[in-house]
Parts: C-alpha cells; sequence; structure tokens
C-alpha cells in the first residue's frame, strides 16, 4: 500500500461504504483487536477551520464485540476492498469475534500498527483517530418511521466521528 494525502482522497463514500461495504477495526496485536463488517457511514468534514477537518462518521451498535475496541482504543480503521472479498466481508458481519477466531476464517491478513491495525488485501484505508462519540437517542427522530424500522429492539447505535489521519491506497 502507499500513502497518500488525505486531501487527494478521491472516493464515491454512498457506493464504497453503502454498496461495497466496509471493515471497522479497532485494537492491537498486543491489545488485542476486532472488526466487523460496516455499510452505515459517512465521509466529509467538520470543525477545525479553513474548510474543516476531514472526518469519517461510524454507528456501531452496543452489542457489536467491535465497540468493545472501538470504545477502548483512540484510532479506528476503515478498510475498503476489491470485490473479491465480498464473501469475507459477509462473514465478518455475521459472526462475532466474541465467539470465534472470524479473521482467521477469511482470506484476509491483518496489519499490525503499533497503534492500530489494517488489512492487507484493502485497496483503500482511512487511520480514524476518534474526536467524538454520542448515542443515538430516540428523541432524535424527526421521522419516527426510522426509529420503528431500523431499531425495534431499541438498540441505537453510537456514533463516532473520527478525524482521517492517514490514508493508504493499494500499489
Ligand atoms: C453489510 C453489513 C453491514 C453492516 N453494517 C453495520 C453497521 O453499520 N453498524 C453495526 O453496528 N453493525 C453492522 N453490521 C453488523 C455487524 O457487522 C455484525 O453484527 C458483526 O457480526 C459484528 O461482529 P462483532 O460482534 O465481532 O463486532 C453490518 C453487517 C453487514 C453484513
Amino acid at each position: 500500500m502507499k500513502e497518500i494525502q488525505v486531501s487527494e482522497l478521491s472516493v464515491n463514500p454512498i457506493h464504497r461504504i453503502a454498496k461495497d461495504w466496509m471493515l471497522v477495526t479497532a485494537g492491537t496485536k498486543a491489545r488485542g483487536y476486532n472488526t466487523m463488517t460496516a455499510s452505515w457511514g459517512h465521509l466529509g468534514s467538520i470543525w477545525g477551520h479553513g474548510g474543516g477537518l476531514p472526518t469519517s462518521v461510524i454507528f456501531v451498535r452496543p452489542q457489536r464485540y467491535t465497540k468493545e475496541f472501538v470504545d477502548r482504543e483512540d484510532i479506528y480503521t476503515l478498510c475498503f476492498f476489491p470485490a473479491e472479498h465480498k464473501q469475507a466481508l459477509g462473514y465478518l458481519g455475521s459472526h462475532s469475534g466474541r465467539d470465534e477466531d472470524k479473521i482467521a476464517k477469511t482470506d484476509l491478513t491483518p496489519v499490525f500498527e503499533e497503534d492500530y491495525t489494517y488489512f492487507a488485501e484493502a485497496d483503500l484505508v482511512l487511520v480514524c483517530r476518534k474526536l467524538y462519540q454520542a448515542p443515538i437517542v430516540e428523541e432524535g427522530f424527526v421521522d419516527s418511521s426510522i426509529l420503528e424500522d431500523c431499531y425495534p429492539a431499541r438498540d441505537l447505535h453510537d456514533m463516532y466521528i473520527g478525524e482521517i489521519i492517514r490514508a493508504f491506497v493499494a500499489d
């Protein structure tokens, strides 16, 4: 992978997140790590000055094992993959790291850095430093049909906003 300037990123976030899906990963080899598939999220900018900080927003339900790692760590990564790895993303999005070494059951190879982990097969990796965390709350829904549709069990996501501090693309 080669590092590029975050400002050079060229990505259609709606397509890449919602259609291709991504892995949200937090933790390290030393402290332990976990990953899960996500198809909800945003890429954009907020805060800072002169255009705002480049940021990602992710949404993690309370019952996800990955949440324990995202909560504990200062950094999470977002990994995007070529189409041939979609099956692996399907597996990682339907099995929990609480129950098994699910990553070992896929064709993905973790790459361990001191403060974060990503996957060698990714064609785009965004390293994000947590800036903000807040629960989605029932009272916030202007369109209450979303609450009924997406949260019948009222397991509302926590939202995390992270500054994109590094970006890597496939060579
Ligand atoms: C396509 C797809 C998209 C998903 N998007 C999200 C998401 O945005 N937020 C979330 O909390 N869970 C999402 N999930 C569910 C988690 O990936 C899934 O529950 C996973 O097994 C959690 O693993 P963990 O317990 O090891 O963290 C998605 C699953 C799939 C298959």
